[in-house]
């Protein structure tokens, strides 16, 4: 690509192909790469105000080198005259006149999807071969979804499968825990009644992004995990009812979790813009609601969207059911994909689930060092 530049009055032009790119005098000065300590790959210096003055600008064999004015200098973030080079390729992955792509574009999920999807992978592939375990992060970039087989039934194992991504994130369910049945059950999760769609832990300021369950028995009648792409759902919203997509952005919602020696309440809107990061920032969790404060004027208001989005949740074609089998690991994405389950007759056999959580930070960490995002 033939790549040309003109010095404007207060930047540089880059010329790439049919796009052009604007780099200001003060942005260069700031991100002059010897201002990066080399070991630590850290910045030396604040950013704020300087006289970024050039001396002289010059583009050869790929580079941009800049010598500054010495009053420049002398006010700014250097004692010693000096120049800056920028590679052109460095320029490029830092281009803010054409910001890059977004890192995760999910790919909306119906049930019909998530089935034809559905491909358990080797758990000693997934541990030990780089390729399996890239399918796996892959599924969840795009689907927010994958099933592991073949996971050894010890209790911690699940924690194996979490530091594959990342440190875990412990909670004050613990390091893993699990989900089975038990008498006088301070949670819903630990009951066999039926658990609607949800995500966990909204009630802390960041929740948790990945969440693993791994399926140590499941002899009972029914008990099948129950699962749904939110981002399809809330794009149904938003094509069938703009009013209501935008009332669910207006009003926040309570998330609490008081009981047990415990008082954890944050306050959300359903929706929340997100115009800097890759996610949409979806909140839904009906067993975690508090009473709903908001605009008088609003309650009703409220209730109706939010009626419209639990009908699109409840609809047959969203949600994709599966009964997970001893030795499975369900992988997902807690704000993408909810999780719920089916009624089970605890008389009839034994559920058992150990769970773990791993910061969705880890995960996206773990796609840009595998070369599965470009940002
Ligand atoms: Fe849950």
């Amino acid at each position: 690509m033939a790549v040309k530049h003109q010095v404007i009055k207060d930047g540089v032009k880059i010329f790439w192909g049919s796009r052009s790119s604007l780099f200001h005098f003060s942005w260069l000065r700031d991100n002059c790469q010897k201002l990066i300590h080399p070991q630590t790959k850290q910045k030396l210096h604040s950013s704020r105000p300087v006289d970024a003055e050039p001396h002289t600008v010059q583009f050869e064999n790929d580079k941009l080198t800049i010598r500054w004015k010495q009053n420049s200098i002398s006010k700014g973030i250097h004692s010693q005259p000096y120049e800056s080079e920028y590679n052109i390729n460095w320029l490029l992955k830092n281009d803010y006149s054409n910001p890059p792509q977004k890192l995760i574009k999910p790919i909306l999920t119906k049930a019909i999807h998530f089935e034809q999807n559905y491909n358990p992978i080797e758990y000693s592939d997934f541990l030990n071969d780089d390729e399996s375990y890239k399918s796996v992060l892959k599924q969840l970039r795009d689907y927010g979804i994958s099933f592991l087989k073949n996971v050894p039934l010890n209790e911690r194992e699940v924690e194996t499968v979490a530091k594959r991504f990342g440190a875990i994130r412990d909670t004050f369910y613990g390091l893993s825990w699990d989900v089975k049945s038990i008498p006088n059950s301070k949670n819903i999760a630990y009951t066999s009644l039926e658990l609607g769609l949800h995500m966990d832990l909204l009630y802390f300021e960041s929740p948790p992004g990945l969440q693993m369950l791994h399926c140590m028995e499941n002899t009972a009648n029914g008990g099948s995990s129950t699962f749904l792409d939110i981002y399809q759902a809330v794009d149904q919203l938003r094509k069938e009812s703009s009013e209501h997509f935008e009332t669910l952005k207006k009003v926040p919602v309570t998330f609490h979790y008081v009981n047990d020696g415990y008082n954890f309440k944050f306050r959300r809107p359903t929706i929340v813009d997100n115009e800097y990061e890759d996610e949409l920032n979806i909140y839904y969790s009906p067993p975690f609601q508090a009473p709903l404060q908001a605009k008088p004027e609003l309650v009703n208001s409220f209730y109706e969207a939010f009626g419209h989005l639990e009908s699109i949740i409840c609809q047959k074609d969203n949600i994709f059911k599966k009964k997970l089998v001893k030795g499975e690991c369900v992988i997902f994405a807690n704000r993408r994909v909810l999780h719920g389950r089916d009624q089970f007759d605890a008389n009839s056999g034994n559920r058992h689930l150990r769970g773990v959580y791993v910061g969705w930070d880890e995960f996206k960490d773990r796609l840009r060092i595998n070369g599965l995002a470009s940002t």
